[in-house]
């Protein structure tokens, strides 16, 4: 008896598992490229164009992240996108593998634009301490108010075990990020994307709690199964410098305010501080949470809803008006066949945005009916949030969609992907 109702609760999960995993493991007949807003669909061809680096090194970029610039009202009048790129991904990946060469290094660069131009410049890494290795992803920057400088955070992935780093930047200097210390904690099993509270605190995701670190085979093996069972052993940390007015080393206080996701992966705070999104990759859904933050400086998160899309999710960024941009992989076989070289096509890129519904809103039954792979196919609509699709690829414009970011001033939309060259923007 016993047997059987462990069977029959089997295969339920095992259903309602699959229904999630096929949002990722067939692949979609995407177009080339498609750029889209709310207000309709955009000619890709002439509005997104690809940005590139010196000697081509800004590619094989995981996150990015604006840098603000706050005038004496706190409105924003100017932003730069800052991009965690490392082009050796292919030979030291601790989220996907292989772990086979952590040399050379991964570098940030600054892209600044303006509604007709871009450039990008690797930042100087000024005081990083010497032979010491350099594997962004996760990166956050604390706004600058009336010039002052930011902090910026950066989750980085050394060779023996991961770390946070955090630099200064000065906007009289914007392309030179000071060295200010490391973060280090027994508790940084695996971060991933950061999301910060203050100028000296932040959420951080950490992805996976059997890593690919594990030693020979069971770092191939376990964190695979923990992907695609898709056990709930990811986490949410919450940290805070304690001395951060004083130089030397961070005294941080950690707490862990939610346990049991599965592959929680890109994370962000809502313009307004309530609510906490996170990406969880491998049930292909956006987890919502209500974020309490208690009188002795804890943070309580309190789950609110679920949004299912159309792909994995990697990292989430929320827009100055609450929308959600959400990036990821329509086909994760494809992104895997990238990184190990076992085809020259591309990996599909998907990138949607999330808009919380006002009481009494749109349709939820039609929805995503411009692009030309209906999110529709593959979801059904949420109560809480309308999708909308902004940038489809079969992978041959742009491979690998891990994150998008848009500048509300002006509409444009800006996307990395882990194993692609250049930085795509397309201005609506
Ligand atoms: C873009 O760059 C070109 C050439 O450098 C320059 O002539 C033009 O004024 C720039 N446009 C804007 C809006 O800054
Ligand atoms: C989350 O916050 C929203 C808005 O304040 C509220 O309506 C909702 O009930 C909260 N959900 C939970 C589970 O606390
Ligand atoms: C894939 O190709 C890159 C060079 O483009 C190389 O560095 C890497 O080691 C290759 N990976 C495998 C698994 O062969």
């Amino acid at each position: 008896m016993k047997g059987y109702l462990f069977l029959a609760s089997f295969l339920v999960y095992a259903a309602w598992r699959t229904t999630h995993v096929i949002n990722a493991l067939t692949r979609p007949d995407l177009p080339h490229e498609y750029f889209g807003t709310a207000s309709g669909p955009k000619d890709a061809s002439s509005q997104c164009s690809v940005l590139r680096g010196a000697d081509n090194k800004l590619s094989y970029c995981e996150d990015q992240t604006f840098w603000e610039f706050e005038d004496a009202q706190g409105h924003v009048f100017d932003r730069k996108v800052v991009a965690s790129c490392d082009p050796n991904r292919k030979n030291w990946n601790t989220v996907m593998g292989p772990l086979s060469s952590p040399d050379p290094l991964g570098g940030l660069w600054l892209v600044e634009y303006d509604r007709a131009n871009a450039s990008a410049k690797e930042m100087k890494l000024v005081d990083y301490p010497e032979r010491r290795d350099f594997h962004p992803l996760g990166v956050a920057i604390w706004p600058s108010k009336l010039g002052s400088t930011s902090n910026m955070f950066v989750v980085n992935h050394g060779r023996h075990r991961t770390t946070i780093e955090q630099f200064l930047l000065d906007p009289a200097d914007p392309s030179s990020a000071k060295f200010i210390r490391t973060l280090s904690s027994k508790y940084f099993i695996s971060p991933n994307a950061l999301a910060l509270t203050s100028p000296s605190s932040f959420f951080v995701s950490n992805d996976h709690f059997m890593t690919r670190r594990l030693p020979s085979i069971l770092g191939e093996i376990l964190p695979v199964i923990e992907t695609f069972i898709g056990l709930p052993l990811g986490f949410i940390s919450h940290v805070s410098i304690v001395n951060e007015a004083m130089p030397g080393a961070a005294i941080i206080r950690h707490t862990i305010p939610k346990l049991g996701i599965s592959f929680p992966n890109g994370i962000a705070l809502s313009p307004d501080g309530q609510t906490l999104a996170v990406a969880s990759s491998s049930y292909t859904r956006v987890l919502f949470y209500n974020r309490t933050s208690n009188e002795d400086g804890t943070e309580k998160l309190t789950y609110a809803h679920a949004v299912s899309v159309p792909f994995a999710p990697d990292n989430v960024h929320y827009d100055d008006t609450g929308a959600l941009l959400v990036a990821g992989h329509p086909y994760f076989p494809g992104l895997i066949a990238v990184a190990e070289n076992k085809t020259t096509e591309g990996s599909p890129s998907w990138v949607a945005e999330l808009t919380p519904r006002t009481q009494g809103g749109a349709s939820v039954r039609s929805f995503d009916l411009d692009a030309p792979f209906s999110a529709t196919q593959r979801v059904k609509a949420a109560a809480s949030h309308g999708l909308t699709t902004l940038y489809q690829s079969d992978g041959s414009k742009f491979s690998g969609s891990t994150t998008g970011l848009r500048d509300t001033r002006s509409g444009t939309l800006f996307v990395v992907g882990l194993f692609e060259e250049g930085l795509l923007i397309c201005r609506p």
